[in-house]
Protein backbone atom coordinates (compact mmCIF):
# COMPACT_ATOMS: atom_id res chain seq x y z
CA UNK A 1 0.00 0.00 0.00
CA UNK A 2 1.32 3.61 -0.89
CA UNK A 3 2.98 5.49 2.37
CA UNK A 4 0.12 8.54 1.61
CA UNK A 5 -2.74 5.63 1.28
CA UNK A 6 -1.15 4.35 4.12
CA UNK A 7 -0.58 7.32 6.36
CA UNK A 8 -4.48 8.83 5.23
CA UNK A 9 -5.93 5.68 7.02
CA UNK A 10 -4.09 6.28 10.11
CA UNK A 11 -4.94 9.44 10.06
CA UNK A 12 -8.83 8.38 9.68
CA UNK A 13 -7.99 5.66 12.74
CA UNK A 14 -7.07 8.62 14.57
CA UNK A 15 -9.90 10.46 14.24
CA UNK A 16 -12.20 11.56 17.28
CA UNK A 17 -15.90 10.22 16.65
CA UNK A 18 -18.38 12.43 18.09
CA UNK A 19 -22.44 10.94 18.37
CA UNK A 20 -25.03 12.52 15.15
CA UNK A 21 -26.53 14.12 18.41
CA UNK A 22 -23.06 15.86 19.07
CA UNK A 23 -22.34 16.93 15.13
CA UNK A 24 -25.84 18.47 14.95
CA UNK A 25 -25.71 20.42 17.87
CA UNK A 26 -22.17 21.50 16.83
CA UNK A 27 -23.65 22.55 13.48
CA UNK A 28 -26.46 23.94 12.91
CA UNK A 29 -25.93 24.14 8.87
CA UNK A 30 -25.50 20.60 9.26
CA UNK A 31 -28.20 19.21 7.33
CA UNK A 32 -28.00 21.67 4.22
CA UNK A 33 -24.05 21.59 4.40
CA UNK A 34 -24.64 17.50 3.87
CA UNK A 35 -27.63 17.73 1.62
CA UNK A 36 -26.77 17.78 -2.28
CA UNK A 37 -29.75 18.07 -4.79
CA UNK A 38 -28.45 16.39 -8.17
CA UNK A 39 -30.41 18.39 -11.04
CA UNK A 40 -31.67 16.21 -14.04
CA UNK A 41 -33.39 17.79 -17.65
CA UNK A 42 -36.56 17.89 -15.51
CA UNK A 43 -36.61 16.50 -12.03
CA UNK A 44 -33.66 16.49 -9.56
CA UNK A 45 -32.60 13.96 -6.44
CA UNK A 46 -31.14 15.05 -3.14
CA UNK A 47 -28.99 12.87 -1.26
CA UNK A 48 -29.16 13.44 2.23
CA UNK A 49 -26.03 12.62 3.97
CA UNK A 50 -26.22 14.36 7.49
CA UNK A 51 -27.30 11.95 9.53
CA UNK A 52 -24.41 9.86 8.82
CA UNK A 53 -21.08 10.77 11.44
CA UNK A 54 -19.19 12.07 8.22
CA UNK A 55 -17.69 15.58 10.19
CA UNK A 56 -15.32 17.83 7.97
CA UNK A 57 -12.24 15.98 9.80
CA UNK A 58 -13.60 12.89 8.36
CA UNK A 59 -14.50 14.51 5.29
CA UNK A 60 -11.25 16.14 4.72
CA UNK A 61 -9.02 13.05 5.89
CA UNK A 62 -10.94 10.64 3.46
CA UNK A 63 -10.51 13.70 0.35
CA UNK A 64 -6.88 12.92 1.32
CA UNK A 65 -7.48 9.26 1.24
CA UNK A 66 -8.84 9.96 -2.38
CA UNK A 67 -6.06 12.05 -3.46
CA UNK A 68 -3.74 9.48 -2.25
CA UNK A 69 -5.76 6.20 -4.16
CA UNK A 70 -5.78 8.37 -7.11
CA UNK A 71 -9.19 8.69 -7.47
CA UNK A 72 -9.09 11.22 -9.85
CA UNK A 73 -7.01 9.16 -12.20
CA UNK A 74 -9.21 6.60 -11.64
CA UNK A 75 -11.83 8.12 -12.70
CA UNK A 76 -10.51 9.72 -15.90
CA UNK A 77 -9.40 6.00 -16.42
CA UNK A 78 -12.80 4.71 -15.91
CA UNK A 79 -14.81 7.57 -18.50
CA UNK A 80 -12.54 7.54 -21.09
CA UNK A 81 -12.13 3.94 -21.84
CA UNK A 82 -8.36 2.94 -20.16
CA UNK A 83 -8.13 -0.68 -18.86
CA UNK A 84 -9.52 -0.32 -15.79
CA UNK A 85 -9.77 -4.17 -14.93
CA UNK A 86 -6.55 -5.64 -15.28
CA UNK A 87 -7.40 -8.76 -14.34
CA UNK A 88 -9.13 -9.35 -17.40
CA UNK A 89 -7.20 -6.64 -19.26
CA UNK A 90 -10.61 -4.48 -20.46
CA UNK A 91 -11.98 -0.99 -20.35
CA UNK A 92 -15.25 -1.10 -18.29
CA UNK A 93 -17.48 1.35 -20.77
CA UNK A 94 -20.39 1.17 -19.32
CA UNK A 95 -20.92 4.72 -19.43
CA UNK A 96 -20.08 5.46 -23.38
CA UNK A 97 -23.60 3.86 -23.38
CA UNK A 98 -24.94 7.08 -21.67
CA UNK A 99 -22.58 9.18 -24.08
CA UNK A 100 -19.41 9.32 -21.79
CA UNK A 101 -16.15 8.22 -22.83
CA UNK A 102 -14.13 7.34 -25.61
CA UNK A 103 -14.89 8.69 -29.02
CA UNK A 104 -15.08 5.48 -30.75
CA UNK A 105 -17.11 3.50 -27.32
CA UNK A 106 -19.59 6.33 -27.70
CA UNK A 107 -20.02 6.17 -31.16
CA UNK A 108 -20.37 2.26 -31.34
CA UNK A 109 -22.96 2.43 -28.60
CA UNK A 110 -24.95 4.75 -30.38
CA UNK A 111 -25.03 2.58 -33.33
CA UNK A 112 -26.12 -0.14 -31.53
CA UNK A 113 -28.53 1.45 -30.11
CA UNK A 114 -29.47 2.79 -33.59
CA UNK A 115 -29.94 -0.70 -34.26
CA UNK A 116 -31.67 -1.35 -31.18
CA UNK A 117 -34.11 1.42 -31.74
CA UNK A 118 -35.18 0.54 -35.07
CA UNK A 119 -35.96 -3.24 -33.97
CA UNK A 120 -37.67 -2.04 -30.87
CA UNK A 121 -40.10 0.19 -33.02
CA UNK A 122 -40.28 -2.63 -35.82
CA UNK A 123 -41.84 -4.71 -33.00
CA UNK A 124 -43.72 -2.38 -31.49
CA UNK A 125 -45.57 -1.62 -35.46
CA UNK A 126 -45.90 -5.31 -35.81
CA UNK A 127 -43.84 -5.73 -38.56
CA UNK A 128 -42.79 -9.28 -36.52
CA UNK A 129 -46.27 -9.85 -36.56
CA UNK A 130 -48.50 -9.41 -33.42
CA UNK A 131 -46.32 -9.47 -30.28
CA UNK A 132 -48.31 -9.36 -26.52
CA UNK A 133 -45.93 -11.10 -24.69
CA UNK A 134 -42.17 -11.22 -24.22
CA UNK A 135 -39.78 -13.67 -22.14
CA UNK A 136 -36.70 -12.06 -21.17
CA UNK A 137 -34.49 -15.08 -20.42
CA UNK A 138 -30.94 -14.27 -19.14
CA UNK A 139 -29.79 -14.19 -15.21
CA UNK A 140 -27.21 -11.58 -13.20
CA UNK A 141 -26.63 -8.73 -14.59
CA UNK A 142 -28.49 -10.17 -17.63
CA UNK A 143 -32.00 -9.98 -15.62
CA UNK A 144 -31.37 -7.71 -12.30
CA UNK A 145 -31.34 -4.55 -14.74
CA UNK A 146 -34.28 -5.26 -16.45
CA UNK A 147 -36.17 -6.89 -14.38
CA UNK A 148 -36.05 -3.77 -11.84
CA UNK A 149 -36.43 -0.85 -14.44
CA UNK A 150 -39.53 -2.51 -15.91
CA UNK A 151 -41.35 -3.12 -12.36
CA UNK A 152 -40.43 0.06 -11.30
CA UNK A 153 -41.43 1.74 -14.64
CA UNK A 154 -43.99 -0.15 -16.04
CA UNK A 155 -46.81 -0.96 -14.04
CA UNK A 156 -48.94 1.37 -15.56
CA UNK A 157 -48.89 -0.20 -18.35
CA UNK A 158 -46.25 -1.85 -20.50
CA UNK A 159 -46.77 -1.67 -24.03
CA UNK A 160 -45.76 -5.31 -24.44
CA UNK A 161 -46.32 -7.96 -21.05
CA UNK A 162 -42.61 -9.30 -20.13
CA UNK A 163 -41.66 -11.96 -18.03
CA UNK A 164 -38.00 -11.97 -16.72
CA UNK A 165 -37.16 -15.72 -16.44
CA UNK A 166 -33.50 -16.11 -14.55
CA UNK A 167 -33.50 -19.05 -12.37
CA UNK A 168 -33.00 -22.86 -14.00
CA UNK A 169 -35.92 -23.85 -11.77
CA UNK A 170 -38.45 -24.85 -14.08
CA UNK A 171 -40.70 -23.36 -11.69
CA UNK A 172 -39.67 -19.70 -13.13
CA UNK A 173 -40.41 -20.75 -16.93
CA UNK A 174 -43.43 -22.98 -16.33
CA UNK A 175 -45.03 -19.69 -14.82
CA UNK A 176 -43.95 -17.21 -17.44
CA UNK A 177 -45.33 -20.17 -19.80
CA UNK A 178 -48.59 -20.25 -18.25
CA UNK A 179 -48.90 -16.42 -17.97
CA UNK A 180 -47.96 -15.98 -22.17
CA UNK A 181 -49.61 -17.29 -25.36
CA UNK A 182 -47.61 -18.65 -27.10
CA UNK A 183 -48.99 -17.45 -30.51
CA UNK A 184 -48.09 -13.51 -29.89
CA UNK A 185 -44.54 -14.35 -27.77
CA UNK A 186 -41.01 -13.28 -28.80
CA UNK A 187 -38.19 -14.67 -26.67
CA UNK A 188 -35.30 -12.61 -25.73
CA UNK A 189 -32.26 -14.87 -24.83
CA UNK A 190 -29.66 -12.34 -22.79
CA UNK A 191 -26.54 -13.11 -21.93
CA UNK A 192 -23.11 -11.40 -22.55
CA UNK A 193 -20.44 -14.61 -23.23
CA UNK A 194 -23.97 -16.54 -24.22
CA UNK A 195 -22.52 -19.89 -22.46
CA UNK A 196 -24.55 -19.42 -19.52
CA UNK A 197 -25.56 -22.77 -18.70
CA UNK A 198 -28.43 -21.65 -17.19
CA UNK A 199 -30.15 -19.18 -19.61
CA UNK A 200 -29.34 -21.61 -22.49
CA UNK A 201 -31.42 -24.27 -20.82
CA UNK A 202 -33.98 -21.92 -20.45
CA UNK A 203 -33.62 -20.79 -23.64
CA UNK A 204 -34.35 -24.52 -25.09
CA UNK A 205 -37.23 -24.82 -23.11
CA UNK A 206 -38.66 -21.51 -24.04
CA UNK A 207 -38.24 -22.52 -27.90
CA UNK A 208 -39.57 -26.23 -27.06
CA UNK A 209 -42.53 -24.41 -25.68
CA UNK A 210 -43.28 -22.23 -28.68
CA UNK A 211 -42.63 -25.50 -31.16
CA UNK A 212 -45.11 -27.51 -29.24
CA UNK A 213 -47.40 -25.14 -29.13
CA UNK A 214 -47.66 -25.09 -33.04
CA UNK A 215 -45.27 -22.13 -33.76
CA UNK A 216 -44.13 -22.64 -37.55
CA UNK A 217 -40.65 -21.08 -36.83
CA UNK A 218 -39.42 -20.37 -33.50
CA UNK A 219 -36.33 -19.28 -34.43
CA UNK A 220 -38.30 -16.52 -36.07
CA UNK A 221 -39.11 -15.04 -32.71
CA UNK A 222 -35.67 -15.06 -30.59
CA UNK A 223 -33.66 -11.82 -30.17
CA UNK A 224 -30.59 -12.44 -28.96
CA UNK A 225 -28.57 -9.52 -26.82
CA UNK A 226 -25.14 -10.28 -26.50
CA UNK A 227 -21.33 -9.55 -26.70
CA UNK A 228 -20.98 -12.69 -28.46
CA UNK A 229 -22.78 -12.51 -31.40
CA UNK A 230 -21.15 -15.48 -33.12
CA UNK A 231 -22.37 -17.86 -30.83
CA UNK A 232 -25.89 -16.50 -30.92
CA UNK A 233 -25.57 -17.25 -34.73
CA UNK A 234 -24.50 -20.69 -34.05
CA UNK A 235 -26.88 -21.43 -31.77
CA UNK A 236 -29.82 -20.11 -34.77
CA UNK A 237 -30.59 -16.89 -33.69
CA UNK A 238 -31.27 -14.72 -36.85
CA UNK A 239 -28.36 -12.32 -37.72
CA UNK A 240 -31.17 -9.41 -38.50
CA UNK A 241 -32.13 -10.08 -34.47
CA UNK A 242 -29.27 -10.10 -32.81
CA UNK A 243 -28.55 -7.45 -30.99
CA UNK A 244 -24.29 -6.97 -29.98
CA UNK A 245 -23.31 -4.95 -27.43
CA UNK A 246 -19.09 -4.37 -26.69
CA UNK A 247 -16.93 -6.71 -24.30
CA UNK A 248 -15.69 -3.58 -22.35
CA UNK A 249 -19.54 -3.36 -20.60
CA UNK A 250 -19.60 -5.60 -17.30
CA UNK A 251 -22.66 -7.88 -17.11
CA UNK A 252 -23.53 -6.03 -14.44
CA UNK A 253 -23.62 -2.68 -15.74
CA UNK A 254 -24.68 -3.97 -18.65
CA UNK A 255 -29.13 -2.37 -18.08
CA UNK A 256 -27.87 0.40 -20.85
CA UNK A 257 -26.79 -2.09 -23.24
CA UNK A 258 -28.87 -4.10 -25.55
CA UNK A 259 -29.51 -6.34 -22.28
CA UNK A 260 -31.93 -3.15 -22.12
CA UNK A 261 -34.15 -4.06 -24.88
CA UNK A 262 -37.39 -5.68 -22.70
CA UNK A 263 -37.17 -2.21 -21.04
CA UNK A 264 -37.27 -0.60 -24.22
CA UNK A 265 -39.82 -3.23 -25.60
CA UNK A 266 -42.08 -2.27 -22.64
CA UNK A 267 -41.54 1.41 -21.82
CA UNK A 268 -40.65 2.54 -25.97
CA UNK A 269 -37.64 3.53 -27.09
CA UNK A 270 -38.20 7.25 -25.97
CA UNK A 271 -38.46 5.70 -21.90
CA UNK A 272 -35.36 4.05 -22.62
CA UNK A 273 -33.82 6.77 -24.07
CA UNK A 274 -34.48 9.39 -21.27
CA UNK A 275 -33.45 6.48 -18.63
CA UNK A 276 -29.58 6.97 -20.79
CA UNK A 277 -30.15 10.64 -20.31
CA UNK A 278 -30.88 10.45 -16.92
CA UNK A 279 -27.65 8.08 -15.91
CA UNK A 280 -25.78 10.55 -18.11
CA UNK A 281 -26.69 13.34 -16.24
CA UNK A 282 -25.22 11.41 -13.21
CA UNK A 283 -22.20 10.52 -14.97
CA UNK A 284 -21.81 14.54 -15.72
CA UNK A 285 -21.83 15.00 -12.06
CA UNK A 286 -19.49 12.47 -11.07
CA UNK A 287 -17.10 13.42 -13.80
CA UNK A 288 -17.47 16.87 -13.33
CA UNK A 289 -17.61 17.46 -8.73
CA UNK A 290 -14.31 16.97 -6.94
CA UNK A 291 -14.24 16.06 -3.33
CA UNK A 292 -17.18 15.20 -0.95
CA UNK A 293 -19.29 17.51 -2.94
CA UNK A 294 -19.37 14.47 -5.79
CA UNK A 295 -22.31 12.19 -4.11
CA UNK A 296 -21.09 9.03 -5.45
CA UNK A 297 -18.02 10.09 -3.54
CA UNK A 298 -19.25 11.31 -0.54
CA UNK A 299 -21.55 7.75 -0.41
CA UNK A 300 -18.38 5.98 -0.71
CA UNK A 301 -16.66 7.97 2.18
CA UNK A 302 -19.56 7.02 5.05
CA UNK A 303 -19.71 3.88 3.33
CA UNK A 304 -15.92 3.32 4.21
CA UNK A 305 -15.95 5.03 7.45
CA UNK A 306 -18.39 2.28 8.56
CA UNK A 307 -17.09 -0.68 7.03
CA UNK A 308 -13.48 -0.31 7.87
CA UNK A 309 -13.83 2.43 10.94
CA UNK A 310 -16.70 1.31 12.61
CA UNK A 311 -16.80 -2.35 11.92
CA UNK A 312 -19.85 -2.87 10.27
CA UNK A 313 -20.26 -5.76 8.20
CA UNK A 314 -23.58 -5.29 6.46
CA UNK A 315 -25.67 -2.08 5.22
CA UNK A 316 -29.09 -1.59 4.21
CA UNK A 317 -31.33 -0.05 1.77
CA UNK A 318 -34.78 0.30 1.91
CA UNK A 319 -37.02 1.88 -0.72
CA UNK A 320 -40.12 3.72 0.48
CA UNK A 321 -41.39 2.97 -2.30
CA UNK A 322 -43.54 -0.34 -3.96
CA UNK A 323 -41.50 0.37 -7.39
CA UNK A 324 -38.62 -0.13 -6.48
CA UNK A 325 -39.19 -3.35 -4.55
CA UNK A 326 -36.43 -5.13 -6.42
CA UNK A 327 -33.30 -2.52 -5.55
CA UNK A 328 -31.98 -4.26 -2.67
CA UNK A 329 -31.38 -7.06 -5.07
CA UNK A 330 -29.85 -5.57 -7.41
CA UNK A 331 -27.64 -3.31 -5.62
CA UNK A 332 -26.77 -6.95 -3.98
CA UNK A 333 -25.06 -7.79 -7.17
CA UNK A 334 -23.39 -4.54 -8.21
CA UNK A 335 -22.02 -4.05 -4.85
CA UNK A 336 -20.94 -7.57 -3.54
CA UNK A 337 -19.87 -8.64 -7.02
CA UNK A 338 -17.83 -5.97 -7.68
CA UNK A 339 -16.30 -5.18 -4.21
CA UNK A 340 -16.29 -8.45 -2.37
CA UNK A 341 -12.77 -9.27 -2.82
CA UNK A 342 -9.66 -9.79 -0.81
CA UNK A 343 -6.70 -9.05 -3.24
CA UNK A 344 -6.00 -5.19 -3.92
CA UNK A 345 -6.02 -4.59 -7.77
CA UNK A 346 -2.21 -5.87 -7.51
CA UNK A 347 -3.08 -8.92 -5.95
CA UNK A 348 -2.07 -8.36 -2.81
CA UNK A 349 -4.26 -9.10 0.26
CA UNK A 350 -6.17 -6.61 1.15
CA UNK A 351 -6.08 -6.69 4.94
CA UNK A 352 -8.81 -4.73 5.59
CA UNK A 353 -12.65 -5.54 5.35
CA UNK A 354 -14.50 -4.99 1.95
CA UNK A 355 -17.86 -4.71 0.80
CA UNK A 356 -20.76 -5.52 3.28
CA UNK A 357 -23.64 -7.60 2.85
CA UNK A 358 -25.54 -5.32 1.42
CA UNK A 359 -29.57 -6.56 2.08
CA UNK A 360 -32.99 -4.57 2.69
CA UNK A 361 -36.32 -4.33 1.68
CA UNK A 362 -39.80 -2.09 1.03
CA UNK A 363 -41.20 0.04 3.47
CA UNK A 364 -43.37 0.49 5.16
CA UNK A 365 -43.25 -3.64 5.20
CA UNK A 366 -39.79 -3.67 6.31
CA UNK A 367 -40.82 -2.14 9.63
CA UNK A 368 -43.43 -4.42 10.50
CA UNK A 369 -40.46 -7.39 9.87
CA UNK A 370 -36.96 -6.35 10.43
CA UNK A 371 -36.57 -2.71 12.03
CA UNK A 372 -36.26 -4.39 15.26
CA UNK A 373 -32.71 -4.96 15.19
CA UNK A 374 -31.90 -1.68 13.50
CA UNK A 375 -33.30 0.23 16.27
CA UNK A 376 -32.29 -2.03 19.50
CA UNK A 377 -29.94 -5.33 17.82
CA UNK A 378 -26.43 -5.10 18.87
CA UNK A 379 -25.59 -4.85 14.76
CA UNK A 380 -24.29 -1.17 13.96
CA UNK A 381 -26.04 -0.74 9.92
CA UNK A 382 -26.51 2.02 7.78
CA UNK A 383 -29.17 2.61 6.18
CA UNK A 384 -30.16 4.40 2.89
CA UNK A 385 -33.86 5.33 2.57
CA UNK A 386 -35.26 5.91 -1.12
CA UNK A 387 -38.60 7.87 -1.46
CA UNK A 388 -39.97 9.89 -4.48
CA UNK A 389 -42.13 12.84 -3.57
CA UNK A 390 -44.68 12.39 -5.83
CA UNK A 391 -46.66 9.64 -5.53
CA UNK A 392 -46.66 6.48 -8.30
CA UNK A 393 -50.42 5.89 -7.70
CA UNK A 394 -53.70 7.41 -7.79
CA UNK A 395 -55.33 6.70 -4.51
CA UNK A 396 -55.83 9.47 -1.94
CA UNK A 397 -53.14 11.48 -0.28
CA UNK A 398 -53.00 9.83 2.91
CA UNK A 399 -51.14 6.81 1.15
CA UNK A 400 -48.31 9.04 0.17
CA UNK A 401 -48.18 11.45 3.55
CA UNK A 402 -48.37 8.28 5.78
CA UNK A 403 -45.36 6.67 3.31
CA UNK A 404 -43.35 9.77 3.44
CA UNK A 405 -43.70 10.50 7.40
CA UNK A 406 -43.01 6.67 8.08
CA UNK A 407 -39.62 6.87 6.28
CA UNK A 408 -37.96 9.89 7.29
CA UNK A 409 -39.72 9.09 10.94
CA UNK A 410 -37.85 5.74 10.68
CA UNK A 411 -34.37 7.94 9.97
CA UNK A 412 -34.98 10.51 12.63
CA UNK A 413 -35.95 7.51 16.02
CA UNK A 414 -32.13 5.46 14.44
CA UNK A 415 -30.41 8.74 15.21
CA UNK A 416 -32.17 9.99 18.00
CA UNK A 417 -33.25 7.13 20.23
CA UNK A 418 -34.80 7.35 23.55
CA UNK A 419 -34.14 6.60 26.97
CA UNK A 420 -36.28 4.62 29.58
CA UNK A 421 -36.51 3.34 32.76
CA UNK A 422 -36.80 -0.32 31.29
CA UNK A 423 -33.73 -1.20 29.11
CA UNK A 424 -36.09 -3.86 27.12
CA UNK A 425 -37.45 -0.47 25.85
CA UNK A 426 -34.03 1.60 25.28
CA UNK A 427 -33.55 2.93 21.94
CA UNK A 428 -29.83 3.95 21.80
CA UNK A 429 -29.49 5.86 18.97
CA UNK A 430 -27.00 7.46 17.35
CA UNK A 431 -28.07 4.61 14.26
CA UNK A 432 -26.95 5.97 10.91
CA UNK A 433 -28.74 6.42 7.84
CA UNK A 434 -29.27 8.66 4.33
CA UNK A 435 -32.06 9.63 2.55
CA UNK A 436 -31.70 9.76 -1.10
CA UNK A 437 -35.26 12.06 -2.06
CA UNK A 438 -36.46 11.94 -5.94
CA UNK A 439 -38.96 14.26 -6.59
CA UNK A 440 -40.81 11.39 -9.04
CA UNK A 441 -39.31 8.31 -10.08
CA UNK A 442 -39.25 8.53 -14.08
CA UNK A 443 -37.35 6.66 -16.51
CA UNK A 444 -34.73 9.95 -15.85
CA UNK A 445 -34.55 9.40 -12.25
CA UNK A 446 -34.45 6.09 -12.43
CA UNK A 447 -31.17 5.92 -14.36
CA UNK A 448 -29.44 8.66 -12.39
CA UNK A 449 -30.31 6.97 -9.10
CA UNK A 450 -28.93 2.99 -10.81
CA UNK A 451 -25.83 5.40 -12.47
CA UNK A 452 -25.41 6.62 -8.96
CA UNK A 453 -24.81 3.71 -7.39
CA UNK A 454 -22.43 2.66 -10.11
CA UNK A 455 -20.31 4.80 -8.97
CA UNK A 456 -21.04 4.76 -5.33
CA UNK A 457 -19.24 1.32 -5.72
CA UNK A 458 -16.54 2.17 -8.26
CA UNK A 459 -15.62 5.41 -5.63
CA UNK A 460 -15.30 2.52 -2.73
CA UNK A 461 -13.29 0.38 -5.42
CA UNK A 462 -10.75 3.25 -5.42
CA UNK A 463 -10.56 3.88 -1.83
CA UNK A 464 -9.57 0.05 -0.76
CA UNK A 465 -7.60 -0.18 -3.71
CA UNK A 466 -9.72 -3.19 -5.16
CA UNK A 467 -10.44 -4.20 -8.76
CA UNK A 468 -14.53 -3.75 -9.22
CA UNK A 469 -14.79 -5.46 -12.49
CA UNK A 470 -13.63 -8.96 -12.11
CA UNK A 471 -16.18 -11.98 -10.70
CA UNK A 472 -13.68 -14.91 -10.01
CA UNK A 473 -15.73 -15.68 -7.17
CA UNK A 474 -18.21 -17.10 -8.92
CA UNK A 475 -16.28 -19.72 -11.22
CA UNK A 476 -15.58 -22.32 -8.70
CA UNK A 477 -18.86 -23.60 -8.19
CA UNK A 478 -19.79 -23.36 -11.81
CA UNK A 479 -16.60 -25.30 -12.34
CA UNK A 480 -17.47 -27.95 -9.62
CA UNK A 481 -21.28 -28.12 -11.15
CA UNK A 482 -19.67 -28.99 -14.49
CA UNK A 483 -17.80 -31.82 -13.25
CA UNK A 484 -20.73 -33.02 -11.11
CA UNK A 485 -22.68 -33.40 -14.50
CA UNK A 486 -19.83 -34.95 -16.10
CA UNK A 487 -19.70 -37.14 -13.38
CA UNK A 488 -15.53 -37.94 -13.57
CA UNK A 489 -15.02 -36.69 -10.33
CA UNK A 490 -15.85 -37.68 -6.74
CA UNK A 491 -16.22 -35.36 -4.04
CA UNK A 492 -16.27 -35.41 -0.42
CA UNK A 493 -18.89 -37.49 1.75
CA UNK A 494 -21.02 -34.88 2.35
CA UNK A 495 -21.39 -33.87 -1.19
CA UNK A 496 -21.59 -37.13 -2.21
CA UNK A 497 -24.44 -38.30 -0.18
CA UNK A 498 -26.44 -35.44 -0.91
CA UNK A 499 -25.90 -36.89 -4.76
CA UNK A 500 -26.69 -40.19 -3.68
CA UNK A 501 -29.98 -39.27 -1.91
CA UNK A 502 -31.16 -36.44 -4.38
CA UNK A 503 -30.48 -39.46 -7.02
CA UNK A 504 -27.96 -37.42 -9.15
CA UNK A 505 -24.79 -38.78 -8.75
CA UNK A 506 -23.33 -40.29 -11.91
O1 LIG B 1 -21.84 -15.85 -12.78
C1 LIG B 1 -21.79 -14.47 -12.68
C2 LIG B 1 -22.05 -13.82 -14.01
O2 LIG B 1 -20.94 -13.95 -14.83
C3 LIG B 1 -22.43 -12.36 -13.83
O3 LIG B 1 -21.35 -11.52 -13.67
C4 LIG B 1 -23.23 -12.10 -15.06
O4 LIG B 1 -24.01 -10.95 -14.94
C5 LIG B 1 -24.04 -13.38 -15.11
O5 LIG B 1 -23.16 -14.38 -14.69
C6 LIG B 1 -24.64 -13.73 -16.46
O6 LIG B 1 -23.65 -13.88 -17.44
P1 LIG B 1 -24.02 -13.84 -18.97
O7 LIG B 1 -24.63 -12.53 -19.28
O8 LIG B 1 -22.75 -14.07 -19.70
O9 LIG B 1 -25.00 -14.96 -19.21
Amino acid sequence: MDDSVKSAWEGLRGLPKPTLKDLFAADPERAGKLSTSVALAEDAILFDWSKTHLDDAHLETFTALADAAGFARHRQALLTGEIVNPTENRAAEHTAQRGIGKEESVAQAQAFHARMASLVEAIHKGVLGDVRHLIHVGIGGSALGPALAIDALARDGAMVDVHVVSNIDGCAMEQAMEACDPATTMLAVASKTFTTIETMTNAQSALDWLKSSGVDDPFGRVVALTASPDKALEWGVDETRILPFSESVGGRYSLWSSIGFPVAIALGWPGFAEMLEGAGAMDRHFAETDGADNVALRAAFADQYYTRLRGCQTRAVFAYDERLAMLPSYLQQLEMESNGKSVTADGAPVGAPTAPITWGGVGTDAQHAVFQLLHQGTNLVPVDFIAAIEPGHELGEAHHRILLSNCFAQGAALMAGQSDDDPARVYPGDRPSATILLDALTPATFGALVAFHEHRTFANAVLMGINPFDQFGVELGKQIANQIEAGDVRFDSSTEALLAKAGISK
